[in-house]
């Protein structure tokens, strides 16, 4: 009898757990092109290294025969070699493959791409008919011929100059430069790699709680997952349906299989009243949540984040549910009777779900009287 409540409790626990922890690592790995080569991750995916999954459309890579790491922009010619990414400020370091950047920045149109700049800096590029030595000026080897040469200047001064002698104006070009540049230029040969960033996909408050980004296929679209240090994933707002899927009837079972076990301490069986309740109950009854109704839910005090972020508990600024910080313009909901406060739509789902602060267990269905 005692052994049979045992197994069946085990395979009820399998059930459970491999029911709703769904979202698992997808077995995506970090790749390079060679030791020397940035490290490549979602976003980004290396073509014939990392399948399909591992990378955001539009963040494609392949490594050339000189292994280095090289994307292509749409919307722009020319192949660029990715010199570094930093992952956690989401900022990308490029140059030209064929090395003449300025060229490739001739015609570089980054609307179509999901990179922008991060600074521009606008620099004007002269075409002059001799070699101006004497200016001291800094020439575009790669755009210049055996009786032209081409410069380009962000200073008035270099404007001047070149503007005056027997220069033609190419066009001036904003350069996505790496640091806003307070000194103007007088002359750059624009070699330096370019600084760009991404917006979408934004994994910077992913990155900066120490958890990595990935994609998450479903039957019906992708979603952007975090996954945390252990490889368990968890998308925002799905964490609390793990902690009341999971979480919870996995600890009621695992305190109820210890109970059954050792059938004989008492002590479990009175400090776990409910636990006794759930497991005596276990083969057919599905666990019933006793949630809040949606106009008690609505009655809790909703407030939009301003600017300066300031909260009813100033050093509450992390949403317990879903362990996201809480940005201006976010609503949150304040429970009156603990003044915890939430992310609106990550405490609303909860409390349909479960009649209690999921931070102190003070129960609100008491003073409302809801059941
Ligand atoms: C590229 O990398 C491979 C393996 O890492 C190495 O065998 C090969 O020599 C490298 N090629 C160049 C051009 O560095
Ligand atoms: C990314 O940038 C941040 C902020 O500038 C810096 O602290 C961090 O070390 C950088 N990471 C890498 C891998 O360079
Ligand atoms: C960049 O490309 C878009 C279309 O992809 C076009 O509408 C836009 O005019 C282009 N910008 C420049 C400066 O050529
Ligand atoms: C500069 O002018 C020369 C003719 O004087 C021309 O052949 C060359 O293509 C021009 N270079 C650029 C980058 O416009
Ligand atoms: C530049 O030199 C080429 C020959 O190398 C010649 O055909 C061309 O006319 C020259 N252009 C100018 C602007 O002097």
């Amino acid at each position: 009898m005692e052994l049979h409540k045992t197994i069946a409790l085990f395979f009820l626990l399998c059930y459970l757990i491999s029911t709703t922890v769904v979202v698992a690592s997808t077995g995506c790995f970090t790749s390079a092109c060679s030791k020397d080569e940035p490290l490549i991750r979602f976003p980004f995916r290396l073509r014939n290294y990392q399948s399909l999954d591992c990378g955001y459309p539009g963040f494609n890579l392949f490594c050339d025969a000189l292994n280095r790491t090289i994307i292509r922009l749409p919307g722009s010619p020319g192949e660029f070699t990715i010199e570094a990414i930093n992952y956690s400020t989401q900022e990308l370091w490029l140059n030209d493959r064929n090395n003449c950047l300025p060229q490739l920045l001739l015609n570089l149109n980054l609307s179509s791409s999901p990179f922008l700049g991060v600074y521009y800096q606008d620099f004007t590029l002269f075409n002059c008919s001799f070699d101006h030595t004497t200016l001291k000026l800094n020439p575009i080897g790669c755009l210049s011929g055996s009786n032209y040469t081409v410069y380009a200047t962000s200073s008035m001064r270099g404007f001047d100059l070149l503007s005056k002698s027997d220069c033609k104006s190419i066009g001036t070009l904003p350069v996505p430069v790496q640091w806003p540049f307070f000194e103007q230029v007088v002359s750059s040969d624009l070699s330096g790699d370019i600084l760009l960033t991404w917006d979408n996909p934004d994994c910077r408050i992913c990155a900066s709680r120490g958890g990595r980004c990935s994609l998450k296929r479903t039957a019906f679209n992708r979603e952007i997952i975090c996954e945390n240090s252990r490889g368990i994933a968890f998308p925002r707002g799905a964490r609390y349906a793990i902690i009341v899927g999971a979480g919870v009837p996995a600890m009621l079972f695992l305190i109820g299989l210890l109970c059954f076990i050792s059938g004989r301490i008492r002590s479990c069986r009175r400090r776990a009243q409910p636990v006794l309740e759930f497991s005596s109950a276990v083969s057919p009854q599905p666990i019933v949540f006793t949630g809040l109704d949606g106009p008690t839910i609505e009655s809790y005090p909703k407030t939009i984040l301003g600017e300066s972020r300031r909260l009813p508990k100033p050093d509450d600024n992390i949403c317990p549910i879903c362990l996201a910080e809480y940005q201006p313009k976010e609503t949150l909901r304040t429970i009156p009777e603990c003044l915890h406060c939430f992310h609106a739509d990550c405490i609303d789902e909860w409390l349909r779900l479960n009649a209690s602060c999921p931070v102190c267990r003070n129960s609100p269905m008491c003073v409302h009287g809801t059941v």
